[in-house]
């Protein structure tokens, strides 16, 4: 029945069809906003919302009083409370392959400035493939338990974690404040067994051990979490009141003193030759092991070193995670559709004839582009010896970790006689605009701006989405359903929905899932936002490029709203001191600045900005000032040669004290550091009057910070 076209369906199918189309929504929907665990695609999802309005349009007699175009989404579990983490809960790069470790290695000696031949020690470990958990202990006892979250706040599952037999509630022997970090898990037999149980009881199977760790974990009643056979690894640490050990190795031998489970597969390595073999010699246990592991870590071995490597944004640069092949399987692509994104792109999405992969049901992914559908690279190269991909084909489907899948390869002996080239539109589908590609640009973009409708509800989504707004209430369904009912088209009007709407409540209270409390609830939960930091409201905007990382630099350097808007304007013709500050900052390329000139100045675009302005109250962003920094606040040239630490190394560590480090010296240079061999800057710096300092005279400024 869900094959038939909808112009094909009969009265009595079309009445048999919106009542399994009534089921299947409700439950999607409940999945989605209490249990967590979608079982189908935000596109599937929608598709399933279309056909049953397709099918109402045509038979209006036969719309249901539960019709699922009547419901905007279903109420969200009743939380966990939230936990800011004292320090980040970060995530780790990842490497596929012998270079990728070759290079990580290499990265680290030319920043710490270790010869390739010096012997540099590495822990290698397995991944776990669960979910991360961070205990706090505060004079040995377990206080609290939070999940990973977006790294910044997490969910206190403490009452949960209380039921993990792995998880100690009193240790001895611990500095006074240790928050223990580590994998969430299940093993495989238990993973069997609570799946055989759960269907015996017509309950919800999971589909892979992971899964079954997280649902079991993010249960409201601790009794649930209890029943089931949850295990816990440690291998970190966030706070410390007193250092474990001055090694990553000493450190995991101390967690496992205080009564934590380690992992047995631990080692300590010399160099990257050490490592790979480590690598080959799990990847050979995988199989015989009895929970999963994705993958294996590597950490430089000596806390110092791991000190002065520091982090990139949102990774550690001393560590790795060197991933296990990617999964594979083969089936048959059905269709290509278009999906338009937030920025316009125009994405080939393959739908694929359901296949398992890894674990995973599969049957949507992800094909980049329109040359990747050709055969062809970005640079017009063969790949896949130059085969396309055609409706119909038999294709081999791909999935590393939780990235979408991908097709990766087609096999052309399985191509059917009819298959014809694909023909990538030219225009949005959309919205009818004309899609172009930029030259040097891999996607094909729609020109329609906020006029295309797909574009203005991803931009929306993605304005209220976790990381930009995140309005308790206000998810991609409702914003979604808004849209469409054209309550809400730009940012601003979000926040005027109380003052438009509070009148009109009788429409949202005719809706089902809303009533008078909770369409309140949802203004409050707005109203809550309007107080919103500078770095938030950047990334909400949802500039191409502009990630959340780019938009904590952008706001640290220009402090409030006013002085970023002043700034792009000065900047819109990519000359002159703005421009040249706007490129200053670390972290902001030429494309990324381009991205943002163009978009920030772009009038319609502006004019929605400056209404959403009106309704908030931005908070400002402070520089770090790292307490106690000599040079907080100060901006830094280094020039010239440093001898006892690159210039990476030299840079990040100013940052990390406070400094901004510019790259050329003007009258706003507060110190140069000049090595041998400096220069023009030094002559300038004279000039000007700057004070100069060699790299002794730097070190000593900032000893014991
Ligand atoms: S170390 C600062 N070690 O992998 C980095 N993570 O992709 C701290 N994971 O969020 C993480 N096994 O959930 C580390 N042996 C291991 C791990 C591991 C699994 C997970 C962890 C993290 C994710 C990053």
């Amino acid at each position: 029945m869900a094959d038939i076209p909808v112009e094909a369906l009969d009265q009595s199918a079309a009445r048999a069809e919106l009542a399994r189309l009534a089921d299947i929504i409700a439950k999607a929907n409940a999945a989605y906003h209490q249990s967590d665990d979608p079982f189908i695609s935000d596109a599937e999802f929608d598709a399933l919302k279309q056909r049953n309005a397709a099918i109402e349009a045509r038979f209006p007699a036969l719309k249901r009083p539960d019709s699922p175009s009547d419901i905007v989404g279903a109420t969200p579990a009743e939380g966990f409370s939230k936990v800011t983490h004292e320090v980040a809960m970060l995530s780790l790069a990842n490497g596929f392959d012998d270079a990728d470790i070759e290079e990580f290695d290499r990265r680290i000696r030319r920043y710490l400035n270790i010869a390739v031949e010096a012997p540099l020690h590495y822990t290698a470990e397995p991944k776990i493939d669960g979910l991360s958990l961070s205990l706090r202990y505060e004079k040995g006892a377990l206080v609290q338990a939070a999940t990973r979250g977006d790294g910044t706040t997490g969910e206190n599952v403490t009452a949960n974690a209380r039921t993990i037999a792995d998880i100690p509630h009193q240790i001895q022997g611990a500095p006074e404040i240790l928050e223990v970090r580590g994998e969430v898990y299940m093993s495989h037999p238990d993973f069997e067994a609570l799946n055989a149980c759960q269907a015996e009881l017509g309950g919800k199977t999971f589909a892979n051990p992971r899964n079954a760790a997280a649902g079991s974990l993010r249960q409201l009643n601790p009794d649930i979490t209890r029943a089931r056979p949850l295990r816990f690894f440690a291998y970190a640490w966030g706070a410390l009141s007193a250092p474990l050990s001055d090694t990553q190795w000493g450190a995991i031998k101390r967690l496992s003193e205080f009564g934590f489970a380690t992992n047995d597969l631990t080692r300590l390595c010399t160099g990257q030759k050490d490592l790979l073999a480590q690598y080959k010699t799990i990847e050979s246990q995988r199989a015989t092991l009895t929970y999963d592991i994705d993958g294996v870590v590597y950490k430089v071995n000596d806390l110092g070193l791991q000190d002065r490597l520091g982090f990139r944004s949102t990774t550690p640069r001393w560590a790795i995670a060197h991933k296990f092949p990617a999964e594979l399987a083969w089936t048959r692509l059905e269709a290509i559709d278009i999906q338009v994104g937030r920025t316009g792109a125009l994405s080939p999405v393959a739908r694929l004839h359901p296949v398992t992969v890894g674990g995973v049901v599969v049957s949507n992914a992800t094909l980049h582009n329109e040359d990747y559908i050709a055969g062809r690279d970005n640079k017009g190269a063969q790949i896949r010896a130059g085969k396309d991909i055609r409706v119909g084909d038999w294709v081999q489907v791909y999935r590393a970790g939780d990235v979408i899948p991908k097709v990766a390869d087609v096999d052309l002996s399985k191509r059917p006689e009819a298959a014809q080239p694909y023909v990538f539109p030219v225009t949005c589908p959309e919205c009818q605009s004309d899609a172009l590609r930029e030259p040097g640009d891999a996607i094909r973009r729609c020109t329609g701006g906020l006029i295309c409708p797909a574009q203005a509800v991803e931009k929306l989504k993605h304005f209220v989405s976790r990381a930009a707004f995140d309005i308790e209430g206000l998810g991609a369904k409702q914003v979604e359903q808004f849209y469409a009912d054209g309550w809400i088209t730009g940012p601003a009007d979000i926040f005027r929905l109380r003052e438009r709407y509070s009148d009109g409540l009788q429409q949202l209270k005719n809706r089902e899932g809303w009533g008078e409390k909770s369409a309140n609830n949802l203004f409050d939960a707005i109203d809550e936002k309007r107080k919103i930091s500078l770095t938030r409201l950047i990334f909400s905007l949802g500039i191409r490029h502009v990630g959340e990382a780019a938009s904590n630099l952008i706001a640290m350097h220009y402090g409030t709203a006013e002085a970023f808007l002043d700034a792009m304007d000065a900047a819109a013709d990519q000359t002159g001191p703005a421009w040249e500050s706007l490129l200053s900052i670390d972290g902001v390329g030429e494309v990324m600045a381009t991205s943002l000139v163009h978009s920030l100045t772009q009038p319609s675009e502006r004019a929605s900005i400056d209404a959403l302005l009106q309704q908030l109250n931005v908070q400002p962003v402070a520089r770090p000032t790292a307490e106690g920094s000599p040079v907080a606040g100060q901006t830094v040239v280094f020039t010239g040669t440093l001898e006892k630490m690159t210039r990476a190394e030299a840079k990040a560590r100013a940052e990390r004290l406070g400094a901004k480090v510019s790259g050329s010296v003007s009258a706003k240079t507060d110190l140069l550091v000049a090595g041998p061999g400096a220069g023009s800057k030094a002559r300038k710096a004279a000039e000007l009057g700057i004070r100069t300092l060699d790299e002794d005279g730097w070190l000593a400024l900032i000893e014991g910070q």
